[in-house]
């Protein structure tokens, strides 16, 4: 019996979209596998590129996980499935409010209760504690999460806080500067190498058992955790959420008191990047000798379930 795959997916760019296409190839030309593809529609649309205020000003209602409504979604979210894929992008360490909207639809508990998922995240570099928060929404769900696949900007960190933001804000993904701060985004070629991830899976998908929770991409190098980023995550969070919360008590998105207390925020935020950031990251290098198991137990802890092993990765196609 043919198995049943549900993708769920949105994108500003298309670059979510791409990386999406790559995976499902091989899912789409198995004779054992039905694919269906949940396109997820808002309400009213995020702008792309993002006026500078409208960008600042969604951080709090993403990380306090109350987004804007999305259109119903179609009748293929009521069927039952083998796997479902949910893909996502990260907006402000939290999962984006397209995909948040999802786990709140009324259809959601039916469709992933004691089903397997994979999560599939393409971001600039920061996804941990977006990840974090899936979990929680997943288990709360009954969901069981087999894998988790995650493609990032392989620029220096310090160069994507620049190149992203420039690329939501202004549309342009550069080159800048000749090419001294490179094109902000997931790589062509690492889009068209997530095509390993769909063959692993039309590979494995018509032979398990429904029941197996085990991962289908280990050794493919499914994640790789910055361990840099860790500290700096964590601390970002919680600042995010404090402030997220006051910003929200001050008034709807866009009203004006809450848009002049943003900008005092803004202010604050940049000063915690460039300062958080490596400072944090510079003591992790620094400990590093001392912290070696911990940091090992961190990055098996975040790269759970798929692993960051990748020996299998270079024979795959
Ligand atoms: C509002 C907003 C916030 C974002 N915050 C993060 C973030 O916290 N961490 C991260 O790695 N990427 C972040 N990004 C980048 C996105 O995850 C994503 O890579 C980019 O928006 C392209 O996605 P698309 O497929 O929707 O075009 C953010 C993007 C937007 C628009």
């Amino acid at each position: 019996m043919e198995k049943r795959v549900l993708i769920v997916h949105f994108s500003q760019s298309g670059q979510l979209h791409d990386v999406v296409r790559s995976v499902a190839a091989a899912l789409e030309a198995s004779d054992a596998i039905e694919v269906t593809h949940e396109l997820l529609r808002p309400q009213s649309d995020y702008p792309f590129p993002w006026p500078f205020f409208r960008f600042f000003d969604t951080f709090p209602e993403t990380v306090h996980a109350d987004p804007e409504p999305i259109l119903p979604l179609s009748d293929a979210c009521r069927a039952r499935y083998d796997l479902v894929i949910l893909a996502y992008q990260v907006w402000f360490l939290s999962p984006a409010q397209p995909i948040t909207a999802f786990l709140d639809s009324p259809e959601a508990p039916g469709l992933l209760r004691d089903t397997p998922v994979i999560t599939l995240i393409a971001c600039r570099n920061m996804w941990l504690m977006a990840q974090e928060t899936m979990k929680q929404r997943l288990e709360a769900l009954g969901a069981r999460l087999i894998d988790n696949i995650v493609l990032t900007d392989p620029a220096l960190s310090g160069l994507t806080f620049f190149s992203t933001p420039m690329w939501v804000l202004t549309g342009n993904k550069g080159p800048w500067l000749g090419g001294l701060i490179p094109e902000a985004g997931v790589t062509p070629t690492d889009i068209a190498r997530a095509s390993r991830f769909g063959d692993a899976i039309a590979r494995q998908l018509p032979h398990r058992e429904a029941g197996d929770s085990g991962p289908m991409l280990a050794g493919l190098g499914a994640v790789t955790v910055n361990e840099k980023l860790i500290a700096s995550e964590r601390i970002a969070i919680r600042s995010f959420r404090i402030w997220g919360s006051l910003l929200r008590l001050l008034g709807k998105p866009g009203s004006p008191l809450r848009r002049l207390v943003l900008v005092v925020y803004i202010l604050f935020l940049v000063t915690m990047i460039l300062t958080v950031v490596p400072v944090t990251a510079l003591l992790k290098a620094l400990f590093k000798p001392l912290l070696r198991e911990r940091i090992a137990a961190q990055r098996r802890y975040y790269s759970a379930p798929s692993g960051e092993d990748f020996s299998l990765a270079a024979a795959a196609k």
